[in-house]
């Protein structure tokens, strides 16, 4: 297969044709989600919850974000890359904005870079995409903000707050944007602003009215289990049956039944006999 591009991409939100996107923090996932077809790999500071067991995303730096960055570039050839920029690495100034993002496309090996936030962030946007630089905001309900907004609340479910929301969808467009990134909105909401603006709106909780959805990949694979929210559908149980698998080898090594001989290395017997003499 050939590697997703971004115009690819937009052609296929132009045709309604669905993007699917998932995280990978690792070769592995990388890999398993190039197997299983995905347009976008993101490697997200959900990760910092996920694999890290932090309880937010807002202790994992941009160094650890690049580390894990670079291990889903070695691990996936035909997806579009995106890195997020975590807590403390952009909201600083333009300056440190564009040092965060080059970061993590020549260090990491991204394609384009997502960070959280509405209209604040159209001066960064803007500067990143006139030196060609691809940017996909992430808008609505924004982790990296869960202290000041009380938790990891739906957003634009009132009226204003939903204008407001595709006010900044809008302006952050203009500014030079080429994907959005659309976290927790009522199905309306993801529709509207889907409709309202050019680029691909990927979703996570805002329902089928979007260009595509992505899901945190060992949510997905049932490979998380602190919380559920509401829009995660599990499709596998990764925590279920790698423990059974792990229980089977632990028990297997106490009764001595692992390793068989198939597991096993040998010596010619001649070999043997000069040793022991
Ligand atoms: O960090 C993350 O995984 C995200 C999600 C929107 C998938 O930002
Ligand atoms: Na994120």
């Amino acid at each position: 297969a050939k590697k997703i591009t971004l115009p690819k991409l937009h052609e296929m939100a132009q045709n309604s044709q669905k993007i699917a996107m998932l995280t990978a923090h690792d070769s592995l996932s990388a890999r398993m989600a190039e197997e299983a077809g995905v347009d976008i790999v993101l490697v997200g500071d959900s990760l910092a919850m996920v694999s890290m067991g932090f309880p937010d995303t807002s202790q994992i730096t941009l160094d650890e974000m690049i580390y894990h960055c670079k291990a889903v570039k070695r691990g996936c050839q035909t997806p579009f890359i995106i890195g997020d920029l975590p807590f403390g690495s952009y909201e600083q100034s333009v300056e440190k904005g564009v040092e965060s993002t080059v970061r993590m496309i020549k260090e990491g090996g991204a394609d384009c870079v997502k960070f959280e936030g509405g209209r604040e962030l159209a001066p960064m946007v803007e500067r990143l995409s006139q030196y060609g630089i691809a940017t996909m905001p992430h808008i609505g309900l924004t982790p990296q903000r869960q202290v000041a907004t009380g938790g990891f609340k739906v957003q634009g479910r009132k009226a204003e707050s939903a204008f407001r929301l595709l006010e900044d969808a809008l302006v952050l467009e203009s500014a030079g944007a080429q994907l959005f990134l659309l976290e927790g909105v009522p199905t309306e909401i993801g529709e509207v602003i889907s409709s309202k603006v050019k680029i691909p709106v990927i979703g996570i909780g805002a329902g089928a009215g979007t260009s595509g959805q992505v899901l945190v990949q060992l949510d997905m694979l049932g490979g998380f289990d602190d919380f559920k929210p509401k829009f995660l559908k599990r499709y596998a149980d990764l925590l279920g049956y790698s423990t059974s698998a792990m229980k089977q080898y632990v028990q297997e090594v106490r009764q001595n039944e692992f390793p068989q001989r198939e597991h096993s290395y040998s010596m010619k017997e001649e070999e043997f006999i000069k040793f022991t003499k």
